[in-house]
Formats: structure tokens, sequence, C-alpha cells
């Protein structure tokens, strides 16, 4: 298996024979090394309605006829742009024939905020469990810290986190390094920094704070387990 970062919260995951991307944001993605022409999922897979995260989602899902894995306010609004959906929600698991996938709590909004000066409500913001080829990966979407994150490492063995450091919007970097901790990751790499001015960070000095394994990951580079 093959895990890309790919700038913001963007990260795919390549598995054996399916292509696997969780927030999409790509378009207005300064950061970011994809695009949109260039990729084709099997698998999108959303942890909120925020733009900066649901991204380009309709355009890649539509050409690609790829499944989107959303909470179930998100995949409804989803579906009714005729997009193939799978709603899940905060608790629930369900196994895909790529691995299973574990929507989790995260504190934050979740509104889709579009042209017209309006908020649709999108449901409850989620972070990710994503157990696949034996390994389990965190995706912490956008949150703040949370104690029981504690609950959420005691539960699953978590062979790599990707966790929000920006501040501003979510966890800074110390609050994220405690997340680390209180998740027992084995290996943790820092998200949704530096795309827009107030969540600028040095990820570097993050990575000197985990009591864990840190990398930074620059948009393109790759881990395989
Ligand atoms: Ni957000
Ligand atoms: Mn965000």
């Amino acid at each position: 298996m093959k895990i890309s970062y790919h700038g913001h919260s963007v990260v795919k995951i390549k598995t054996k024979d399916q292509t696997i991307l969780i927030d999409p944001f790509i378009n207005g993605n300064e950061l970011t090394d994809l695009k949109v022409e260039d990729e084709h999922p099997d698998v999108i897979i959303l942890t909120h309605g925020h733009n900066d995260h649901v991204g380009d989602t309709v355009e890649l899902a539509k050409k690609n006829d790829s499944l989107v894995i959303a909470n179930h306010e998100l995949a409804t609004y989803l579906s009714w742009q005729l997009v193939k959906t799978h709603p899940m929600h905060i608790g629930g698991a369900y196994e895909f024939d790529f691995g299973k996938v574990k929507f989790t709590q995260a504190f934050h909004g979740s509104g889709l905020i579009t042209d017209g000066n309006e908020i649709i409500y999108m449901g409850m913001p989620a972070g990710l469990l994503l157990m696949i080829e034996g390994k389990t990966i965190y995706h912490a979407g956008d949150t703040g810290l949370f104690s029981d994150m504690k609950l959420i490492g005691e539960r699953h063995p978590i062979d790599l986190a990707f966790l929000p450091i920006g501040d501003n919007f979510t966890m800074g970097p110390e609050d994220a390094a405690t997340a680390a901790s209180f998740l027992q990751a084995k290996k943790v790499v820092p998200i949704h920094y530096n795309t827009f001015p107030p969540i600028k960070q040095d990820p570097n000095k993050f990575v000197e704070l985990l009591e864990c394994e840190g990398q930074v990951m620059n948009a393109g580079d790759v881990i395989e387990y």
C-alpha cells in the first residue's frame, strides 16, 4: 500500500487494486501537486462539508464513477448531484472491498458555504479510521484536541495518524502533539497548515514536539507499507 500526501488535508491511498482519495481539495489549493484531470479515484472519503475538504469531489466522482463515502447529510447532498455515495456516521464502521472505514468524532463545523451567501448544514464533522491491508490509519479531519482521542487510541492500534497542526481553525502544534500521545500513534504526519495565512506553521517544530516518530511530508511524498 502506498500512502501519499498532497497538501492541506489531501491524502491518497493506493491499495493493491484501488485508489482512495481523502478530502480532495485540488482547485484553489496552492500546496497540492495534483490536477483534477489526472486523478482517477475509485473511492473518495470526506471528513466534513467545508469547501477546503469537499473540494473537487463532484467533478472527480462524476468523471470517474467514484464511490463517495461521507456522513449521511453530506452523502445525501452529493447524491442529489448524481454522485454515487455510501452514507455513514460517527461511531459506525463498514467493511468495503478495499478495507474497513470507521467514522470518529471531530470538534469543528461542517456547513457547506455557497456562492449565494448560504450555509448548508452538512451534519457533524468527522475523523476517519481506515483499516487497510493490516494497517490502521487515522485521518483526524479538522478538529480541536479532545480527550476521547485516548479512547480511539486504546481501541485501535494506530500505525499512522494525519493530524491538523494549523491552529486557528483546528489544533495547533502543541495540542496536536498531545493528540499524538493520546492516540498512541506509531507515526504522525502533520496536515492542514500553510495553505492560508492564518494557519502558517513550521511542521518541523511540530515533529520535534512528538514523542513518537513524526514525518513532514511534502506534496507528492509517499509512505509505503
Ligand atoms: Ni473545516
Ligand atoms: Mn479545513
